[in-house]
């Protein structure tokens, strides 16, 4: 299973030293064989690294620049520089960018930056309120998964992040039925585009240590993808010990 904290715009240099409590959980036996990554703003990826270095813990950065190579362009950060700090991970397509203007386009060409790095990518996908209530799920899911991954080959190096908007900060999460009939559609989407049918997926869209439980019953999820509650290290570790136990 797959943990992965998405702190957002959130997190200073005390958040870092409370999350150190899972570097010993992160050497237990029991869930030493699972993966869990920290993705901080920028700002800290280096700090965080530093201190997990000697862990079983990744760092990964939420997003980068387009361009692969260094150049001038101000206040950015590409997959080079990302590189440089430590992190393995990284997480691209979020909604969150997407709705500030990311086009799949400009997805595709920072997929193709990471991957020249060789960072691994968490792909997030997934479809708005307006479009799931007009049945357009499907549509919405294969049109980010063709138009995002496009000319990808390594894709080994690739997670898929099924993220519904409307589930993002709002409490509401999906029926277990809706979500598996989602990733096994992502799932043959995939497979149609002749990438990886062992492809990881994750979920995310308020994780909480509350409905986490019954989140991990989906057989097909490979994983979370978890905003608010992963600046709590206690709610964190919480959610990795319900999902394994
Ligand atoms: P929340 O867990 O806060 O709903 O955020 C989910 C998310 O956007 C993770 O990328």
């Amino acid at each position: 299973m797959y943990f992965v904290a998405n702190w957002k715009m959130y997190g200073n240099k005390a958040d870092i030293d409370n999350s150190t409590s899972l570097i010993s959980l992160s050497k237990l036996k029991k869930y030493k064989k699972h993966k869990i990554i920290y993705c901080p703003p920028y700002t800290l990826l280096k700090t965080f690294y530093d201190n997990i270095k000697k862990s079983n813990i990744s760092i990964g950065a939420q997003n980068c620049h387009s361009n692969s190579d260094y150049g001038a362009f101000t206040g950015s950060i590409n997959a080079k520089l990302i590189k440089s700090t430590g992190a393995k991970y990284i997480i691209l397509g979020h909604s969150e960018n997407r709705n500030t203007g990311e086009s799949d386009l400009i997805i595709n060409k920072k997929i193709h930056s990471a991957i020249k790095e060789n960072l691994i990518i968490i792909y997030c996908i997934g479809e708005k309120l307006s479009e799931k209530r007009k049945k357009n799920t499907y549509k919405v899911l294969k049109k980010q998964l063709t138009k995002g991954l496009k000319g990808t080959k390594k894709f080994e190096n690739i997670i898929i992040a099924y993220e519904p908007v409307w589930s993002i900060g709002t409490g509401i999460i999906p029926k277990n039925s809706e979500l598996s009939r989602n990733i096994n559609n992502i799932k043959k989407i995939l497979a149609k585009l002749k990438k990886s049918i062992n492809t990881k997926i994750l979920y995310g869209g308020s994780v909480n240590p509350k409905n986490v439980r019954e989140l991990a019953q989906i057989k097909e999820i490979n994983g979370f993808l978890i905003g608010g509650a992963s600046l709590s290290a206690k709610k964190f570790i919480d959610i990795i010990k319900k999902s394994i136990n």
